[in-house]
Parts: structure tokens; sequence; C-alpha cells
């Protein structure tokens, strides 16, 4: 089985297809659809460790030159310099305008392999093949490419659309656990501002060892978010405003994890805090949410960090530095109900520390 989306942008429209085992037939059929002898693969380095045999088959199977380069794990290889190394790596091994650049991993592979892409001659065609479920759900998916910067996350990059994703969720068995974590995060945010299904669907995350119906009922789930995010991000292609949406969550999330110096607790772990404070924060403005919707997942996310290691009053001034920072107030994506974000600033300081405590409770 698998799932086709049509994503529609303004330069173009593309697929994103999710499905197990469709890499060998998607690789194929996207290298015979460019001229030339040539296609470039950057891919995560335990990707290319554990999924090497395939990988090689199916390049081979192609008929053309393939050039591969690795791409180490972790955060520091969105950096300008490693963003350097790839366009290099493309440059002297003859990439065309007309080159497919397959760029295999999760987010950190994908953003800054789609950077390079998009900047070697002005732009070769990008493929991705995201590996996490983050990257599927997400990262993939809406264009944002780029790398990191000494002042900030994400600070260097473009808008630069892929001409195809392919999600196998095969890739996804040698996937460690606590990445599953980071994608779930992303999944229940979906469910929260625009299916409340997916809050129930998204059981299958608490299974130890997915069941056949759970593969299929795993890339129907990563289609619809794929779905959700392309509406979205269609409707929103340069974030001017409800694209804001997806930032559900997320100022209180990147509080915490500045706070822990993006060392002790990972993105999905401060994403789902952040979910829960927003919660809270949205009913004490007159919502009426249940955040057992959200709680029932709670024994997935082993923090690191414990709740006396963090101060509210360093977690407020780390908002009020967030880019999503109107005046002296901060902006909130709040639910009326839900499926139903709205943009509020939010004065109340006692209301936003009512909203951290209720959240830091589950630490
Ligand atoms: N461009 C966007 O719109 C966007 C959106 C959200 C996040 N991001 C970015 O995405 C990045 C995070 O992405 P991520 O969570 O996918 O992390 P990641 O790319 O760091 O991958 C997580 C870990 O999983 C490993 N890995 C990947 N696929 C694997 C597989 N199939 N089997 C075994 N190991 C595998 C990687 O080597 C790494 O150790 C951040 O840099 C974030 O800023 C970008």
């Amino acid at each position: 089985m698998s799932k086709n989306i049509q994503i529609n942008t303004s330069p173009y429209s593309y697929n994103a297809v999710v499905g197990e085992g469709i890499f060998e037939e998607q690789v194929k059929e996207i290298s015979d659809s460019f001229e030339g002898d040539i296609n470039f693969l950057l891919v995560d380095e335990n990707v290319e460790k554990y999924h090497s045999e395939i990988i090689d088959k199916a390049f081979e199977a192609t008929g053309k030159r393939f050039y591969l380069m690795s791409v180490p794990e972790g955060e520091q290889s969105k950096s300008i310099d490693f963003w350097t190394t790839c366009v290099e790596f493309l440059l002297e091994n003859g990439v065309r305008r007309n080159t497919p650049v397959f760029v295999m991993g999760g987010g950190v592979t994908g953003d800054v392999g789609g950077f390079a892409a998009a900047s070697a001659l002005r732009g070769a065609p990008l493929i991705h093949i995201p590996t996490t479920v983050l990257a599927m759900v997400d990262s993939s998916i809406g264009g944002k490419t780029g790398v990191n910067h000494s002042t900030g996350k994400n600070l260097i990059g473009a808008f630069y659309q892929p001409k195809k994703v392919v999600a196998d969720i095969g890739f996804l068995k040698t996937l460690p656990r606590n990445e599953w974590t980071n994608g779930l995060s992303e999944i229940l945010k979906y469910g929260a501002i625009e299916r409340a299904d997916i809050l129930d669907r998204a059981q299958l995350f608490l299974e130890d060892d997915l069941s056949p119906i759970s593969h299929e009922n795993l890339i129907e789930l990563i289609a619809d978010c794929i779905q959700i995010k392309a509406d979205i991000v269609e409707k929103d292609e340069f974030e001017g405003n409800i694209r804001a949406y997806l930032n559900f969550g997320h100022t209180f999330a990147h509080a915490l994890e500045k706070d822990c110096g993006y060392q002790s607790i990972s993105h999905g772990e401060a994403v789902y805090l952040g979910m829960l404070a927003a919660i809270d924060l949205s009913n004490q403005l007159g919502a009426d949410l249940k955040p057992d919707k959200l709680l029932k997942y709670r024994s997935l996310y082993r923090y690191r960090v414990s709740k006396d290691q963090l101060s509210l009053e360093d977690l407020m001034n780390h908002m009020k530095f967030d880019k999503k920072r109107t005046n002296q107030h901060i902006r909130f994506v709040l639910l009326k109900e839900w499926q139903s974000p709205v943009l509020k600033i939010v004065e109340s300081e006692s209301a936003i520390h009512q909203a951290w405590q209720t959240a830091l409770q589950e630490i």
C-alpha cells in the first residue's frame, strides 16, 4: 500500500509518496525522469550504515553513475562549513542544472542537503528521502532548507521546494525509539490544530512492535500529516500568517530548549510540554480542552532534565526574546477548541506562569 499527496507550491506541484518497500522503484523512476548519466546522494551516516545494501542496489539499478556523500549525524552538520563541503562535492563531481540530488536522512540531512541543492548552480533538482518520523511528517515538506549560525538556529537558508518526497517507513525499523517521539510530537500538533482524530490514531506509537495493520495505519497517519502541512503551506508558502499555526506549542518549547542549552531536552519532548502549556493557557482564556488526549502519550517521554533544574523566571525571559514576540507581549498559537487554532497576544504573565506550572508537572 502506498499513498500519494500532491503538494501545490508557487513554482510547481510535486508529489509526496508514502509507503513501505517503495524506495528502490521510486529511485529508478525518479532517476529515469531526468536526462544525464549521474545521480547524487547525500545520506545521513547512520542511514548509510544500516541500509547501505538497499541504497547501493537501488542506485546501481538506475544504470547511472552515482556519487554518495555521507552526512555526519547531529546538528553540527547544519553549519556553513558543512554546507560548503556539500556544495563542493556537487560542483567537483559535475552537477548540472538537471542532475537529481537525492537527500536521505532526518531533518538535519534534509535541511543542509536541501540548501546545498538549492544553491549549487542556483538550484539542482532536489529529492527528499526522509528517514525519521519527524522528517516524514514535517521537515521534508514545505520547502524550508538551511543551516544554523552562531547567533541562532536556521538563520541562513532558502525556501526551496523538492521535486519529490519519498517516505518509505521500512527505514524506520532502525530508528531509535527516542527519535520516534520527536515525530510523535509534531503528529499530535497536527491533531490538535487540524484533525482531532489523529490524537487517537497516534496510539500505534504506544505499541512495542508495530503489527502489520499498524504499518498500514502508520502510512495513513504520515500521509494525513503531510496533507495537513501541505494544505497549510499551500495557503501560506512564505510564512506570512496561518503557517504560524504549525508553531502550536513551540513558543514554550523553544524557551525550554534554550534553557536546557539544546542538550538535556529533545525538541520533541519540549514540543510535547509546550503543547500541554498551550492547552492550559487556552483553557485559562476560555477554552474547555481535556489534556488527556495528549497525556495518554506521557509514558513515551522520558526526560533527562528535572523540574528543579528549570527556573520559571529564566523560561519567561527566554520567551520574551523569542522571535514571535510582539512589542512587550508574547504571541501564542492557542486553541479555541480542538482543530480551531488562533493567534493571541497574551499580556497576563501570571497566566503564562500558570501554564508553565501545569506543563512542568509532567517532568
Ligand atoms: N525544514 C523544516 O521545515 C524543518 C522542520 C522541523 C525540523 N527541522 C530540523 O530538523 C532537524 C531535526 O530532524 P530529525 O529529528 O529528523 O533529526 P536528525 O536528522 O538529527 O536525525 C535523528 C537521528 O536519527 C538518525 N537516523 C535518521 N534516520 C535513521 C534511520 N532510519 N535509522 C537509524 N537512525 C536514523 C540520525 O543519524 C540522527 O542520529 C533539526 O535540525 C530541525 O531544525 C526542519
